[in-house]
């Protein structure tokens, strides 16, 4: 059904799986784009259409009428040569159609001024002039801010000076439109930036809980926020409910066993000493003590021992827990060496921590004869690596071993072994302090057992 699944794929997926990579992978921000993403291209469709027809067109219109009333003006002037000095043409120009007219006598035009970049007005206005004119003119729309200037040549050597305020040859004011459409757009998305926020926080807090959960430990949290993140807090809450009745059921009844099976055990034991003390009966004697050392094993385990005893983390001596390792290493006949790098004190629940550092120094002394513990704390993590010199484990049954039960002893042929469970302890207790344990080759020529932890 998987392998199905990836033969499916069609290039459209890819292309949106690789498209993925680039977005951001938080809620809030993926929201944020759904919302800020089609505003920003309505936005800019827009402002495209506005500028297009509207801005162009005005423009042109309006260029277009100036243009008509230039050459109206020019008309008026060459078909009325009476009127020498011009005054009825500028009084007409300026009362009727709002342009200042002037007639340069014997000069020449100037020679032409620097073309704007990109200006719309300057490129239409002049579209205009050719088209309706065709005389050598020469234009100036950068100079006065408020005006623009056109002069056109006229037949004998006399120049027409044309000034027009810029908003009659211009649609100036269009912008004022397009800070509108950005402005508003920017309270709107403040206001959805508000929102958003608070309908994510209810979420952010599930996880926040479901998180604690995993780590054992106890928040306060209520269902909150839209109908569904609140169906899902309540949901989460039930689901905690019914783990923590399951555990204190479990817990009842490892009770009741141990309590049963201890008390037999202890009778087994008191009836042995009565017996006569024979060979047989010191081999029964053995088998109890293991039966009794192995029911301890498994119930703590079946706890979950170094988990979630209720066990706070404190502020522990390093030093002082691997003196203590080390001395009982030692009375069972090892050379054992220790060393500490950086700060000795770290954060742990000490009793299931001590029962990390017993089960894998405990097997470090069961496979070999010289014991090496290395500490170093320099940072945030705590590696601790634990070194023998015994037989190790090869690479492939690495991870099998930390599985429960499993021993690789019986192949070996020791019969004086434990359970099976010492690394899967340990390694629970590793992992809910959010750290791990890792196997690998020592240079001592054993096995070394890597711990790192956040302490
Ligand atoms: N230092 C080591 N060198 C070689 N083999 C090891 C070492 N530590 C563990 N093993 C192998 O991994 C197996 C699992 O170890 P684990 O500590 O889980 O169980 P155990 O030592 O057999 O029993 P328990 O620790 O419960 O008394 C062991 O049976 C042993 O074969
Ligand atoms: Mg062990």
């Amino acid at each position: 059904m998987k392998i199905g699944a990836t033969l499916n794929y069609t290039p459209l997926d890819h292309a949106a799986r690789w498209f993925g990579r680039f977005l951001p992978k938080g809620l809030y921000a993926r929201a944020l784009i759904i919302i800020i993403a089609p505003v920003i291209l309505l936005q800019s469709v827009v402002a495209y259409v506005f500028m297009e027809r509207h801005y162009e067109l005005v423009t042109r219109r309006l260029s277009s009428a100036v243009t008509a009333d230039i050459a109206a003006l020019i008309d008026i002037y060459e078909s009325y040569p009476q009127d020498r000095n011009t005054t009825t043409l500028s009084r007409i120009a300026s009362e009727r159609l709002q342009l200042d007219v002037d007639i340069l006598r014997n000069t020449d035009l100037p020679p032409p001024g620097p073309k704007p970049f990109f200006d719309i007005l300057d490129e239409t206005l002049s579209n205009e002039l050719r088209r309706q004119i065709d005389r050598p003119y020469w234009i100036d729309t950068v100079g006065r801010s408020s005006y623009v200037e056109v002069r056109v040549k006229l037949d004998q050597n006399d120049v027409m000076r044309i000034l027009a305020r810029r908003s009659q040859a211009y649609a100036s004011n269009s912008h004022i439109f397009l800070v509108w459409m950005g402005g508003s757009s920017f309270v709107l998305l403040g206001i959805a930036i508000l929102f958003l926020r608070n309908q994510i926080r209810p979420i952010l807090r599930l996880a926040e809980a479901a998180e604690a959960l995993g780590k054992g430990r106890e928040i306060d949290f209520r269902p909150r926020g839209a109908r569904e993140v609140r169906q899902a807090g309540h949901a989460f809450l039930e689901m905690k409910r019914r783990i923590e009745r399951n555990m204190e059921q479990r817990t009842t009844m490892l009770n009741g066993v141990s309590h049963d099976l201890r008390t037999i055990l202890t009778r087994f034991k008191l009836s042995l000493v009565f017996l006569d003390q024979t060979p047989e009966v010191e081999d029964l004697k053995r088998d109890v003590d293991e039966m009794s050392r192995m029911l301890e094993g498994y119930l703590a385990f079946a706890r979950g021992e170094g988990g979630d005893a209720g066990e706070q983390a404190i502020a522990t001596d390093l030093r002082q827990l691997l003196e203590e390792v080390q001395s009982d290493a030692e009375r069972q006949g090892h050379v054992t060496e220790l060393d500490i790098v950086g700060d000795p004190i770290i954060t742990v629940r000490p009793d299931a921590f001590r029962r990390l550092l017993f089960n894998l120094v405990g097997n470090a002394a069961r496979h070999g004869d010289r014991i090496e513990i290395t500490a170093n704390h320099e940072t945030r993590w705590l590696v601790l690596h634990v070194d023998d010199d015994g037989p190790g484990i090869p690479p492939e049954m690495r991870e099998e071993v930390f599985k429960p039960f499993v021993r690789l002893d019986e192949a070996r042929n020791q019969d004086e072994g434990g359970s099976g469970l010492g690394l899967a302890i340990a390694r629970d207790v590793a992992r809910s302090h959010g750290g791990d344990i890792v196997l690998g080759e020592s240079p001592l020529g054993g096995l070394r057992a890597t711990v790192r932890l956040p302490a």
